[in-house]
């Protein structure tokens, strides 16, 4: 039988019978409809309506998508996704050849030796620990583990993407608050805790400004947060600080506060494709994160690589190396160039372009190198690379931006 429905031309198939025409509607995303190459499409599926409010996850464009798009031979670098540009720690690959020979295992659900480490290194009680398939997953199963329908999550309108994608996925309300000179602003996120909060993200460094709230700012905030809501304080770049005058997060949770804290084997210890992120929180929270993990979340190879990469202090302290001369490098060369930026305690650097940068963004990766757009258009997110990458970035820039001045020096804080 062949029938049409809003312009779409379908056939139903016995398998499908049990469509009745009047049950279409505008959410049926397929009807059997007749491909060119004559193959029907899977049977009539109707989603949640609210996915429509979702934007999927949109990741840094990898190499091998450069390589075919433009068919670039030479070298390509990718300062999209704030990944370690030194690579992963020596120790954790040793340890990662040997993980591979128990592949046909499946791994311990439990994490139990990377979570006592983590235990002893941050002397936090095990049950207080959490690990998961990249800090996301554990973002993700906070939002699930915490939300009802309509309940609200407040966040920063400029912060990580996956708080929205985490609240809309349970069904939640995001409530975005502007920054403010560049930096979350605490004093609106309170003003807007309602009895509907469940949830404020806050990442530390921002993602994608690279600004950071300080202890006594933190300190201040996490006291006024009532007790319903759930703080997740996320600490991707942690590593990274150095020396200043950073929340001691910890102590929230050793204090009893409704705090979660993250943390990831992501960027410094430069194991992201192994996706491994952890997390510190109270027992009853860890236990209730525990309801909506998938089980075996974290991969063998992967609990292993991380537990050896956590004792390589030679590869994290190299790491933060490079990122300070290279953080300073680029500091000096985009005032030459006059353009701002705002001061970075993460990987990366927020660069403002006196044009839309969507132009320049494609001229680099004519280049061969791949950067980040964020949300305002004469922006750019920039992970800091080895001094090479550096340098050809800058050079890059030079080539592409004529216009720029060098006289100005603009620096947003
Ligand atoms: C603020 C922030 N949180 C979490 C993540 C994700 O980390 P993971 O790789 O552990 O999922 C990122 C990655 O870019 C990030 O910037």
């Amino acid at each position: 039988m062949a029938d049409s429905h809003k312009g779409l031309t379908y056939k139903v198939t016995p398998k499908t019978a049990f469509v009745k025409p009047h049950e279409l509607d505008s959410r049926i995303l397929t009807c059997i409809v007749m491909k060119k190459n004559n193959y029907p499409e899977v049977s009539v599926l109707k989603t949640r309506p609210s996915l429509e409010r979702i934007q999927p996850y949109k990741p840094g464009k990898p190499i091998e998508q450069l390589v075919r798009e433009y068919g670039i031979t030479g070298e390509i670098i990718k300062l999209a996704s704030n990944e370690n540009p030194l690579g992963a720690s020596p120790n954790a690959l040793a340890a990662l050849s040997h993980a591979l020979d128990e592949v046909n295992l499946y791994p311990d659900n439990s994490c139990y030796e990377l979570i006592n480490r983590l235990s002893e290194i941050h002397e936090t009680p095990p049950d207080y620990i959490t690990v998961g398939n990249g800090s996301v997953e554990i973002i993700l199963q906070a939002a699930l583990a915490c939300l009802e329908p309509n309940d609200e999550v407040i966040m920063s309108e400029v912060s990580f993407i996956m708080y929205p994608i985490a609240a809309h996925i349970a069904g939640a309300v995001p409530v975005k608050i502007p920054v403010k000179d560049y930096k979350h602003d605490l004093e609106a996120i309170l003003a807007a805790i309602t009895d509907k909060t469940k949830i404020i993200f806050i990442d530390n460094p921002n993602n994608p400004l690279g600004s950071v709230i300080s202890r006594s700012q933190m300190d201040a905030f996490i006291e006024r947060v009532p007790d319903h809501v759930l703080v997740v304080l996320d600490e991707a770049y942690y590593e990274y600080i150095g020396s200043m005058d950073y929340p001691r997060s910890l102590h929230y949770v050793h204090a009893g506060r409704n705090v979660l804290v993250l943390r990831t084997f992501s960027k410094i210890y430069g194991l992201a494709g192994l996706r491994v992120g952890y997390g510190f929180a109270n027992p009853e929270i860890i236990h209730a994160l525990s309801k909506v993990r998938l089980p075996f979340s974290v991969n063998r190879p992967a609990q292993i690589a991380a537990l050896a990469a956590l004792d390589d202090e030679k590869h994290v302290d190299e790491s933060r190396a490079l990122n300070e001369t290279g953080k300073m490098y680029l500091a000096k060369e985009f005032e030459r160039l006059g353009l701002e930026y705002i001061p970075p305690y993460g990987n990366f650097v927020f660069v403002r372009f006196p044009c839309e940068t969507g132009p320049i963004y494609k001229a680099l990766e004519r280049r061969g190198i791949i950067v980040r757009p964020v949300g305002d258009k004469d922006a750019l997110r920039i992970t800091i690379g080895t001094p090479e990458q550096n340098k050809r970035l800058i050079a890059s820039l030079e080539e592409i931006l004529p216009g720029t001045n060098p006289q100005h020096t603009r620096n947003t804080q």
